[in-house]
């Protein structure tokens, strides 16, 4: 990476006003216009590789921390800070998984199903991606205390990267009361960030969040900050590579507050202004039912990114019509649990550039893909599934093919949320009810039900052998 000064800014996302700011400045929003800012780079005076192929070089420097990362090791397509202010834990080690039990419970050739897994990442989700980037601009710009509001993940990277570093990184995190899975709780309470708790769901706590920073000047590590963005966007150079540097057809993936599928958009933005990509992939941006604020404007209200002049007021009367019904985002998807995603124009230019599409999938749908996932593989969490449930969808519509090739980014681990799994699987009917049954989750058809046996050998033996021959189906 070079000096930064010159060869990286951020700029104001709002195409009438494109105010800069240096690269080492603090701000969450446009000081002119509040709208979103982007980090930009002058290319031209950068060593961009020839190839996507050089950065293979990078796996024999492993014992350099920034090639360890699999993150900074595509620092030259991230370049905004010095390489000695980079804090890394040696996140990013994460895989591409063919899955094909799972290709054919959504309905594609034997081969063509990829499972992105982001829950192999220090804290067990992608965020870890745009945090190691996040930190490195909050070391770079001197701050200390760091905060977020959080659904539960960005909370618990936040803890971590504050607890693992040692650079006296101070966690505050905000998250709504009773809203997050316990696995994220845990995390946060056990690296001992500062938590708050407050009256209120997510995006309750997100504008408070960004209150509270303004006032005491507390740097924000929620994905507006455009920094944790240009650290996801490695999630899609690491898919590239374990292709072979060939783009699949699709990329799916959860949508929430939307940082990581404007941050997919931008990295294939830039591969293709760089000639690094000749084609794009297409995007699948996938809400949950109970938070289907992006489902409900970009399918049905016709919001588009029009050349960067979107036509926001389309958004705020939606804002406005939850508000006069009093509806709040709902959905056992806790994670993306969100009716106000704050990169909500940036996505639309992803949408945009990637030819995407967007649905919007229910909580039954997402806990049968959930549990078609962990049975050919690895696991993951409720909203992490709802990536598979919407390429089913896709699928079932016709808009994939089923010898296209789908990547599935499965952004958090499955140990994040063992209430959810264990509500579908389990046989305790009644809290079957109370986490599932409650929200319209009617049956466990996939269901992998624990079985009761009297504390005898010959019961033990009689219910293995009975058993046994179904197990794995
Ligand atoms: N999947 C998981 C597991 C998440 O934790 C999140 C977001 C998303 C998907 C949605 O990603 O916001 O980039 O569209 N979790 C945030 C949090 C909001 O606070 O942990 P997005």
């Amino acid at each position: 990476m070079a000096a930064t000064a010159d060869t990286a800014y951020q700029q104001c996302l709002n195409q009438n006003c494109r105010a800069t700011l240096a690269v080492d400045q603090t701000a969450f929003s446009c000081p002119k216009c509040g709208d979103l800012l982007d980090v930009i780079y002058n290319w031209d005076k950068l060593p961009v590789p020839k190839s996507l192929r050089d950065f293979e070089a990078k796996w024999s420097d492993r014992l350099n921390p920034l090639s360890f990362s699999g993150v900074w090791r595509f620092r030259e397509l991230l370049p905004f800070a010095p390489p000695d202010q980079v804090v890394t834990i040696g996140e990013g080690q994460t895989l591409l998984q063919t899955a094909d039990k799972v290709a054919q419970f959504v309905g594609l050739n034997t081969g063509k199903l990829k499972l992105q897994y982001e829950g192999m990442n220090p804290s067990g989700s992608f965020k870890d991606n745009g945090m190691t980037a996040a930190f490195t601009h909050a070391r770079m710009v001197g701050a200390r205390r760091v905060a977020c509001a959080s659904t539960g993940n960005t909370s618990a990277a936040l803890a971590v990267y504050c607890s693992a570093t040692p650079f006296g990184f101070k966690a505050i995190i905000f998250i709504g009361s009773g809203k997050i899975a316990y696995g994220k709780l845990a995390q946060a309470l056990d690296h001992g960030a500062l938590t708050i708790q407050i009256v209120g769901d997510f995006d309750d706590a997100m504008e408070r969040v960004k209150q509270v920073a303004d006032r005491l000047g507390i740097y924000l590590m929620n994905s507006v900050n455009p920094f944790r963005l240009e650290g996801q966007k490695t999630i899609m150079f690491r898919v590239l590579e374990a292709s072979g540097w060939e783009p699949p057809d699709w990329i799916v993936v959860p949508g929430g507050n939307l940082g990581n599928s404007s941050a997919f958009g931008k990295a294939f933005i830039e591969l293709k202004q760089l000639g690094l990509i000749n084609r794009v992939p297409r995007l699948a941006v996938i809400n949950a039912s109970g938070a289907q604020t992006l489902d409900q404007l970009v399918t049905h209200h016709g919001l588009k990114w029009q050349g960067g002049a979107p036509e926001m007021t389309v958004a705020n009367n939606y804002y406005g019509e939850l508000d006069s019904k009093g509806l709040k985002a709902s959905t056992i998807a806790s994670a993306i649990e969100i009716n106000r995603p704050v990169n909500l124009k940036k996505c639309l230019r992803a949408l945009d550039f990637c030819d995407g599409v967007v649905r919007q999938v229910s909580d039954q749908e997402i806990m049968d893909a959930k549990a078609r996932v962990g049975a050919g593989g690895l696991g993951c969490e409720p909203a992490s599934a709802a990536s598979v449930a919407g390429a089913k969808k896709l699928r079932e519509e016709g808009i994939i093919a089923p010898s296209d090739t789908v990547v599935c980014i499965l952004t958090g681990h499955q140990l994040k949320d063992p209430t959810a799994t264990v509500a579908y699987h389990g046989t305790d009917q009644e809290n079957f009810e109370k986490v599932l049954g409650s929200r319209g989750v009617r049956r466990a058809g996939f269901a992998n039900r624990p079985v009761v046996v009297p504390n005898d050998l010959d019961d033990i033996i009689r219910t293995i052998a009975l058993y046994s021959e179904t197990a794995n189906a």
